[in-house]
């Protein structure tokens, strides 16, 4: 539809329909069995607030859709199209590994591929939007949705926010099989105080500018066509009332123009937080911050025309709001379309099709991580008596948090497929333990906690499972979290694995001293006894639906580990929040030794976290050597300037593999404190045995721009050092100088 034709649609609506323009329903109001992602169904809604909302959320399915879009354009005085969102955040029914396992293949190609697979299944099941990217930077594993993120660092973060709104939107989100993006949760929701779930953020200006933000700037940057706001308050104001946070800074200083929606019922929390008297007040506030869309709660139905009649609210910021949710229906192409890509043959056709699990496979296989290993594995495929134990042996429900589509028959188990794709020696499979104990509170999205055993079957279990480990030549433990340990509302005080894994551990390690353990988790834990008793450690997330592919084919060599953490493992839960990017202090400690006291340590553990930033091991043996760089010095005034700094890396093993190579960058002094180094570009690539391969960066001035003691974005003249290598611990950086 022309501009000019939706101005005039715009005012020939009356004022009750434009502001059902800005109501979210869930969709509980118009199908059976609908998903439920918020604290409640029934928000008091009335018959006609129904029939005219704007846009619907958590549904999906074509035909029922198509049904509902009658429903409503029948019952809209201009048969204005709904908008149909929903939470794909790592896959729509073909599920990829939850976020913070994609984040650690450092292959955005990769996950922006996946994006527009699971763009492709939403799509024909009718959806026009889909809640995604979670882009919140976070560092604090208590918090149960660093597996919705992409892990700890900033720059990272923004390269896979950038590729996943280009996977979903593609270059029009009119296309086929193209939904819009919708990047949450502005901002800095990822930063609650103890890492406790909707907690206060406090944060300053600067740490918020230079860390918190990038990311979604990306994702606008990207043009994605939705924001949606945070659950918490940035500098004691809630980001749904915060005007300087949504008009300033998200629309003129970041140059968003598109739908900003709020987090499901934030309107009306604005009651609870405490800066609104009641549902008028919170409706004032949002629309005034420049919220359009309100999310499952009806401040605006109820409010918004009487604010607008006593002129408390413009008619004018009411007229803006609707135009832009108006626009971004004519975006998708929803007036003359408004089915746009659902279709019940598109379903059949595309949904968990071959070429949507391979990518799966590809994406599982690359986002698994080789913490430990001492020559353990790969296992041999031929001759051997393996005894898999442990919860999740037999588990088909491989998908993590915010899999609402997932569904356990779409997948296998390491069970079924191990003695079919390596049937040359001899196995066990023995379940031994719960994941967590049967009377668990642990309550989830579309999920209800099953457990295998009672607690006399579980003794028996365990029992059974240490006798057969003790029989067997090695022991392959599959451990971790609960998938509703993880996700929304999940975050936790302790992050040990469960007691009674820890104790099949403890039993296993004493009766044989050849233990793989794969951990299933979607947080880093903290794992030193599993790290003390195990020969080998492989990190799996979530690996989704394709999974146990990944999985099996990793632990027999058939694929070689090249996942790096996109997120440090903390030593224990007292050094949390720990991240690699961290300033050296005034008293910086510079060895392990305790040589001073009087410097920034613990005196019961060490600084290091367990697992750094960008590690992971590989199958083959790659040695970095000649690290050099092009020139010495940079200059601001000569237009174009750049340094290559290139290192030579070479495989010297007999088996393929793929190594990520690392730069960082440090800023030795600034006119604020600098982080000790910053990533500020990788390279992932494959070496074949014995091959080696020259490794080039180039190092420009915009690189080295930071939000200096002015609040300006610029470089500043002096000494920086350059580290390539495996990870971020790289140490003897090369210098250089930037002068002016
Ligand atoms: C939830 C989540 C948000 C999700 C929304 C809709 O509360 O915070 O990430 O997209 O509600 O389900």
């Amino acid at each position: 539809m022309e501009k000019r034709k939706l101005v005039e649609l715009l005012e020939d609506m009356s004022m009750e329909e434009k502001i059902g323009q800005l109501l979210q329903l869930t969709g509980s109001y118009f199908m059976e069995d609908a998903v439920l992602t918020g604290p409640e169904a029934e928000i008091g809604v009335t018959d006609q607030e129904i029939a005219c909302c704007g846009s619907v959320l958590s549904v999906h399915g074509a035909k029922e859709l198509r049904k509902i879009q009658d429903r409503i354009m029948k019952s809209q005085p201009h048969h204005i199209p709904a908008l149909f969102m929903l939470d794909v955040i790592h896959g729509f029914r073909t599920i990829f590994p939850v976020p913070i396992g994609q984040g650690c293949t450092f292959h955005p190609e990769l996950v922006k591929e996946g994006a527009s697979i699971s763009a492709k299944e939403t799509a024909v099941s009718g959806v026009h939007i889909t809640f995604s990217p979670m882009s919140d930077l976070c560092r604090d594993a208590r918090w149960g949705r660093v597996m919705e993120g992409t892990g700890e660092d900033k720059y990272l973060n923004g390269v896979y926010t950038k590729a996943m709104v280009e996977g979903y939107q593609g270059k029009d989100v009119k296309a086929p099989y193209k939904v819009g993006a919708c990047v949450k949760h502005f901002a800095a929701y990822g930063l609650p105080e103890g890492g406790r779930e909707y907690n206060t953020v406090e944060v300053s200006n600067r740490t918020l500018f230079e860390d918190y933000l990038p990311a979604y700037k990306e994702g606008v940057k990207a043009g994605a066509v939705s924001v949606m706001t945070s659950f918490n308050t940035l500098d004691r104001i809630p980001s749904t009332a915060n005007r300087r946070l949504m008009r300033d800074v998200l629309r003129d200083n970041m140059g968003f123009d598109g739908v900003l929606i709020s987090d499901y019922g934030a309107v009306m929390e604005l009651v609870n937080h405490g800066i609104a008297e009641d549902g008028k007040e919170a409706a004032k506030l949002a629309i005034n911050a420049g919220v359009d869309i309100e999310m499952m709660s009806r401040s605006y139905v109820a409010n918004l025309k009487e604010l607008i009649v006593s002129g408390e609210v413009e008619q004018s910021v009411l007229n803006e709001a609707v135009m832009r949710v108006l626009t971004l229906k004519n975006q998708l192409g929803l007036f003359e379309h408004p089915y746009k890509d659902a279709s019940e043959e598109g379903e059949q056709a595309y949904i968990l099709c071959k070429e949507h699990r391979e990518a799966a496979r590809k994406c599982a296989e690359e986002s698994l991580v080789l913490l430990e290993n001492d020559g353990i594995l790969p296992l041999k495929k031929q001759g051997q008596h393996i005894a898999f134990i442990g919860p999740y042996v037999d588990n088909k429900e491989l998908y993590g948090a915010w899999a609402l589509m997932a569904d356990g028959k779409d997948a296998k188990a390491l069970s079924e497929i191990v003695p079919l794709l390596y049937p040359n020696n001899g196995y066990w499979f023995e379940h031994a333990c719960n994941i967590v104990p049967k009377d668990s509170l642990l309550s989830g999205l579309a999920s209800t906690l099953e457990t295998k055993y009672t607690e006399e079957e579980e003794a028996r279990a365990m029992e059974r499972a240490v006798e057969t480990a003790a029989a067997a030549d090695i022991v392959v433990l599959m451990m971790g979290e609960h998938r509703l340990q993880t996700g929304e509302a999940a975050a936790v005080g302790d992050i040990t694995l469960p007691k009674k894994q820890l104790e099949l551990l403890e039993r296993i390690a004493k009766v044989n001293e050849n233990i793989v353990t794969v951990l299933f988790n979607g947080r880093p834990l903290d794992i030193r006894e599993v790290k003390e008793k195990s020969s080998a450690v492989l990190e799996a997330w979530f690996p989704g639906t394709e999974g146990a592919y990944a999985v099996a084919d990793t632990l027999f060599g058939t694929s070689n580990p090249s996942g790096r953490l996109s997120m440090s493992f903390p030593y224990c839960v007292g050094q949390v929040p720990v991240h690699y990017d961290e300033f050296a202090t005034g008293r910086p400690k510079e060895t392990e030794e305790v040589e001073n006291k009087f410097c920034s340590r613990y005196e019961d553990i060490p600084n290091a976290p367990l697992y750094p930033f960008g590690y992971g091991l590989s199958y083959a043996d790659f040695t970095y050597e000649y690290r050099r760089i092009s020139k010495e010095q940079l200059k601001i005034s000569k237009q174009d300037d750049f340094i290559e700094a290139s290192v030579t890396v070479t495989n010297h093993s007999d088996v393929v593999g793929m190594e990520v190579v690392q730069l960082y960058i440090q800023d030795v002094k600034g006119s604020v404190v600098r982080p000790v180094k910053e990533l500020k570009g990788f390279q992932k690539i494959c070496l074949e045995p014995q091959e080696s391969k020259t490794v080039t960066f180039c190092v420009t001035e915009e690189m080295l721009r930071f939000y200096d003691i002015n609040m300006e974005y610029k470089s500043e003249p002096g000494e920086f050092r350059i580290y390539i290598g495996h990870d971020s611990t790289q140490s003897n950086g090369l210098a250089f100088h930037l002068t002016k």
